[in-house]
């Protein structure tokens, strides 16, 4: 099973570094069979000879991956984000990867930070859309610099697209005996694109008769995270409402830190990568958590068909953070680095 690895920029390269380490491990002592495939490619290829994401690089991870990990993309010197999109895109909607499947999971009541609640309280998954919505880049610009200047970026929301990630979400449930799915969106301000989300939803709640199905409003979800998470198993959404609320989801896991993702299409090569970013301003310090990657790492086993590793991997994890063989932003006083040594003297 071929991984390509693409650490990208700023923190990403760090945690990767750590990410690669835990993978030859499972290569080398677990004895998967793993083949690592190293790819140079982000900000310093860009700036280097303008390379963001080769059409035969990606035929090659379609044809021949069995996953890819991803570290982060962006870097203050390519402020326009062009090799970000292009790779990130590249992946995602090139790959056609519909689901991407966020948990928001706190492992550890030290981690949890609402008042009165406990690890236990937070326990879900967002299933977000994953090759649609705002994302498409479709729009434009018109007058740009005078005062009548216009911007418009298309929401698109085609039925299959919608259809898909909802029933992911129904069989995801089925599949890991959840009784509740909720859907959220704006359809009370978005009354084309997210009535269609609402209708489709309910149709397909008709096929899961031993599920529920919730929907909720998005904003009013931010609060329910808040005030009551345990209300939620499985939550299915568009685009850029999962981006924004798996960030304020991994703020109940112990922060970005501790979030892992996996961007897939069933039966297709599929792409993992914390949810975090880049973050330039903890770049090349040794400050940045790698745990995140360890747990997209975990989702990757599952994924090629070895879950065990998976459990363990989470378990490591947890101990980290209880040992507090982690770094600062997760309450320890390890490094990048020296929390990857304790996670491999565990495998
Ligand atoms: P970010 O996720 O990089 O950072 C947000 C906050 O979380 C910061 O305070 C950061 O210090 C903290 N943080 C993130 N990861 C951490 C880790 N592993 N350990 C400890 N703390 C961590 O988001 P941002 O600052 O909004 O974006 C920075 C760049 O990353 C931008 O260019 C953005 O577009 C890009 N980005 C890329 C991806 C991706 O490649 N998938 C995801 C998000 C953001
Ligand atoms: C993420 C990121 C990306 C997104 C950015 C970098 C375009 O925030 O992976 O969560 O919005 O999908
Ligand atoms: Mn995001």
């Amino acid at each position: 099973m071929k991984i390509a690895i693409i650490p990208g920029d700023g923190i990403g390269k760090e945690v990767v570094r750590e990410g690669v380490r835990v993978l030859e491990a499972l290569r080398d002592k677990r004895k998967l069979p793993l083949e690592l495939w190293h790819l140079d490619l982000g900000a310093d290829r860009y700036l280097k000879d303008g390379t963001t994401f080769p059409k035969e690089i990606a035929a090659q991870i379609q044809n021949e991956c069995a996953a890819v990990l991803l570290g982060a993309l962006g870097d203050p010197r390519v402020p326009g984000l062009e090799h970000a999109r292009d790779i990130l895109f590249g992946l995602r909607f090139g790959l056609d990867l519909y689901c991407n499947i966020r948990p928001v999971v706190c492992l550890h009541d030290r981690l949890m930070p609402l008042k009165n609640k406990t690890a236990k309280d937070c326990d879900f998954v967002v299933f977000r859309e994953n090759t649609e919505g705002i994302y498409v880049g479709m729009g434009g610009q018109f007058k740009r610099g005078t005062p009548d200047e216009i911007a418009i970026n298309e929401d698109v929301n085609t039925r299959k697209g919608v259809e898909r990630v909802i029933r992911a979400a129904f069989e995801y449930a089925k599949t890991n005996k959840k009784t509740r799915v909720h859907m959220a969106d704006k359809s009370n301000a978005m009354k084309h694109a997210h009535e269609l989300w609402y209708r489709c939803f309910f149709e397909v709640a008709k096929d899961y008769p031993g599920i529920e199905a919730h929907h909720v409003y998005v904003d009013a979800m931010c609060l329910y995270m808040i005030t009551d998470p345990s209300q939620f198993q499985v939550v299915v959404t568009c685009n850029l409402f999962g981006d924004i609320v798996t960030d304020l989801g991994a703020a109940l896991q112990g922060g970005l830190g501790m979030a892992g993702s996996a961007n897939v299409q069933p039966g297709r090569v599929s792409m993992f990568e914390p949810v975090h970013g880049s973050a330039p301003p903890l770049a090349g310090k040794d400050v940045a958590n790698p745990l995140a990657t360890v747990l997209t790492i975990g989702m990757m086993m599952t994924h090629l068909g070895f879950p065990d590793e998976e459990a363990r991997l989470t378990d490591i994890v947890r101990r980290a953070i209880d040992t507090r063989n982690c770094t600062r932003d997760v309450g320890g006083e390890l490094g990048t680095k020296a929390v990857g040594d304790w996670v491999l003297s565990q495998l």
